[in-house]
């Protein structure tokens, strides 16, 4: 397919309604893991101008690693059970924070993110990816949000 999206206006759900089938052939044309979480990071970002968008994958039984974002610097390594990345691959499990300051441990990568949505991605039922995207407003993410990107979470564990 063309390196370009073509998303018209609309709300956020409609939006991603466009954008998925697009990610999907996108990256369903290329096995590299890399080239593909890199260019999620980026549609996501380019559609709806989220402040941070990126992959942490486990590294180890006890850590992620940082991998393909788009956005500031962040923090490299993030032990399981800590911050919301953490917490949402300890509880396998999609986390929607309204405001950060309000989650006990969150890791402050910037003090421009104001809201976050973490999901896990799974393969043969473990944990591989942390999806995590930051927000500069305040209540951001909804269960549209989480919905979406679940179906995408699924799309990318089926080019792992
Ligand atoms: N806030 C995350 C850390 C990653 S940065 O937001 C990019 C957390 O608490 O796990």
């Amino acid at each position: 397919m063309a390196e370009e999206l073509n998303i018209s206006k609309g709300n956020r759900a409609e939006q991603y309604q466009q954008l998925l089938p697009q990610l999907k052939a996108l990256i369903s044309d290329e096995t590299n893991e890399v080239a593909n979480l890199a260019n999620i990071c980026a549609a996501l970002r380019q559609t709806f101008g989220f402040f941070w968008v990126g992959f942490y994958s486990v590294d180890s039984e006890t850590e992620l690693v940082l991998g393909p974002f788009q956005g500031d610097i962040a923090c490299t390594r993030i032990t399981k059970g800590r911050g919301v990345c953490g917490t949402c691959w300890k509880n396998v499990e999609t986390i929607i924070v309204p405001d950060v300051d309000e989650f006990p441990g969150h890791i402050a990568c910037s003090s421009m993110s104001k809201s976050e949505i973490v999901v896990p991605v799974l393969k043969n039922n473990k944990v591989r990816l942390i999806l995590d995207v930051d927000s500069d407003c305040l209540d951001d993410f909804s269960e549209i949000d989480a919905h979406y990107l679940e179906q995408l979470a699924q799309i990318i564990s089926d080019t792992l």
